[in-house]
């Protein structure tokens, strides 16, 4: 039988954070291990012909959706705080679960998690919690069925078309495909790479913009039989004559950049602050935010101190700034998507106007964050304007924000935001912080620890 145990930080249901103004934030720090990074880590690791050691696994409830996953598909997996042992049992080791997997908040999970079983010879069904139930699941099933897999999912009378949750996977041979990918997303890319490993043939994936390559990555470094072409931004799969294990070897995952974001963008905006988090990762697919920073005038400095598992690792110091507006779109979008919920906070603090295009993504991510963060600046005085794939947001320059309550929709990311604005505000801020678990369950203590005024309850 497997193991789970919970960190030593697991947040305790029904919390409340209160945020105030706050002095000056100082100290060094660092942050859980990246979440897209541990995900993989843990998938990759039950692919791998022995056991694997994983260390800085991230502890967010995402992450351990995924490891309860694949223990209920009959790989033991051990997990103390931020270590975790892998029992790699190849492709050929995964067995029917028992019930239905639950993947909890994550669109991480299930969307990866379809693609590996749609190539297993055994059903599965693939559930989630409220907001990941209302999440599209098409952009991942059709590209699979093109292969061959068997998905159904539930229909909704008012989205014609698209597949939402439940989904039932009835596994079987696969064929390789060549793939134009309409929508820039890094899980269905990994769903399509792991089915691609499990397919006859060669299967090519070709993405509009080059999202986070964690799975490129990390699999080459296991010795799968994958290719990259990043000029044409395409990833070649051709498991021919492969034998379906990957070598089992130690992996390393560096600090989340998107938890860190918030740190930075706190000590970007409270006055007199000087932060560092160290040991942080820098892959430039995933960097964006701190390009878009250093466009508004933050001081920060970035040095790369070392590599893990292919992955560039560092440490970003962020020090009090004087911000002012810019514009996010295009390729910048897609780097900093899970970012502009901190990014609109400094936005929101800077002077002059932000503009945020080319973001339609972030209305299906864990809530419709383009929403929620328009009414949570709108909340806090700010005046912003939505759009249907962005928002403009026009910065307080100097003047405090308002304080409330934030509604975060089960959105740890729409949480941690309205937590940093509220470091900056008059009045109080309450933050429902469930969900910060999710991705950053050491948020509130990290933030503590440098001088926030953050309290509980
Ligand atoms: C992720 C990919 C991104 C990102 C999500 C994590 C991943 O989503 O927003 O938080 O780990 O592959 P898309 O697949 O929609 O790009």
């Amino acid at each position: 039988m497997s193991t789970t145990e919970p960190g030593p930080t697991a947040a305790a249901p029904s919390s409340i954070l209160r945020a105030r103004r706050s002095g000056p934030l100082r100290g060094t720090c660092r942050v859980p291990g990246d979440k897209s990074i541990s995900h993989r880590a843990l998938l990759f690791g039950a692919l791998c012909d022995g056991p694997v050691e994983v260390r800085g696994l991230g502890e967010g409830g995402d992450n351990m959706s995924t490891a309860r996953a694949l223990e209920a598909l009959g790989v033991d997996i051990r997990i103390v705080g931020t270590d975790a042992r892998v029992q790699g049992v190849g492709l050929a080791g995964l067995r029917a679960a028992a019930g239905a997997l639950d993947c909890g908040n994550s669109g991480t999970t299930m969307r990866i998690m379809t693609g590996l079983l749609a190539g297993r010879p055994f059903e599965t069904t693939l559930v989630g919690d409220a907001s990941l139930t209302r999440r599209p699941m098409r952009r991942v099933a059709e590209p699979l069925r093109r292969m061959g897999a068997r998905i159904e999912g539930r229909a909704e009378p008012a989205r014609p078309g698209e597949v939402f949750p439940p989904l039932r996977v009835q596994g079987g041979a696969l064929r390789g495909a060549s793939h134009d990918l309409p929508v820039a997303s890094a899980q269905v890319k990994s769903a399509l790479v792991l089915a691609g490993l499990q397919a006859e043939g060669r299967t090519e994936i070709r993405e509009p913009s080059l999202t986070r390559d964690h799975t490129e990555r990390m699999l080459r470094f296991l010795g799968a039989p994958i290719a990259v072409d990043p000029g044409s931004r395409t990833v070649v799969v051709d498991p021919t004559g492969w034998g379906g294990r990957l070598r089992a070897a130690p992996l390393t995952v560096p600090g989340d950049l998107s938890s860190a974001t918030f740190l930075l963008v706190a000590a970007l905006t409270v006055p007199g602050s000087d932060v560092t988090v160290e040991n942080v990762g820098l892959n430039p697919t995933r960097t964006g935010a701190l390009d878009v920073l250093a466009a508004m005038g933050a001081s920060l400095t970035v040095e790369e101190t070392g590599q893990a598992m292919g992955e560039p690792v560092g440490r970003v110091r962020a020090r009090g700034s004087r911000l002012s507006g810019t514009r996010v779109d295009g390729r910048l979008a897609v780097r900093s998507i899970d970012e502009v919920p901190a990014l609109a906070v400094a936005a929101a603090l800077a002077e002059g106007r932000t503009e945020f295009a080319d973001l339609a993504e972030l209305r299906v991510k864990e809530s419709d964050r383009i929403a929620a963060l328009a009414r949570e600046l709108a909340r806090a005085g700010v005046t912003v304007l939505e759009r249907p794939d962005g928002l403009v947001i026009d910065g307080l320059a100097g003047r405090a924000p308002g304080g409330g309550r934030v509604i975060p929709e089960h959105d740890h990311r729409v949480a941690m935001a309205g937590a940093i604005l509220g470091l900056t505000a008059e009045d109080e801020t309450s933050i429902p912080a469930d969900d910060v678990a999710t991705s950053f369950p050491t948020f509130a203590d990290t933030l503590r620890a440098l001088g926030a005024a953050l309290a509980n309850g």
